[in-house]
């Protein structure tokens, strides 16, 4: 059977444009992440650890997505982006070392790592 040059076109266009938009999360950046930033924090002001495994995954996922950050006072994203990094990464090594990663890349890898150590995820897991 002859395949139309079109539709060749057409699906090498499409595995292009999939290829180009889809970002392989890495969990293992997410959780130094977690660990350095998120919980040093959460430590250091005084509500203590918050463990991935105290949430589900569906939970998480409700959380991200509201993105209402302490009661909602304020995003989760912001303590993702590059302008918060920049701000800590004096004082903080994970935050100068992604210092450059693009903020959406390293939600996902925030993302990945909180699902895998949900309560019900692969791996549950606390803070440290
Ligand atoms: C500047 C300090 C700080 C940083 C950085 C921080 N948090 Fe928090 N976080 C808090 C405080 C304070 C609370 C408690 C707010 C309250 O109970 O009123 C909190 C609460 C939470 C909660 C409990 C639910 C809620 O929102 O009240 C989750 C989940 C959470 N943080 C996730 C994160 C994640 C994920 C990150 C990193 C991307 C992060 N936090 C970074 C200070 C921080």
């Amino acid at each position: 059977m002859r395949i139309h040059p079109m539709l060749t076109l057409l699906a090498a266009g499409a595995l292009f444009a999939s290829t180009a938009q889809a970002y392989d999360a890495d969990w293992k950046r997410g959780r130094v992440y977690y660990r350095s930033v998120c919980t040093s924090c959460h430590v250091a002001s005084p509500i203590g650890q918050i463990n991935p495994s105290a949430k589900t995954k569906a939970e998480w996922t409700a959380y991200l997505q509201a993105d209402k950050h302490a009661k909602g006072k304020e995003s989760v994203k912001q303590y993702v982006s590059k302008e918060y990094r920049a701000k800590i990464k004096g004082s903080n090594k994970a935050a100068e070392k992604f210092a450059d990663v693009p903020d959406q890349e390293l939600m996902e890898d925030i993302k990945v790592f909180l699902l895998r150590s949900a309560k019900d995820g692969e791996s549950p897991a606390s803070c440290s």
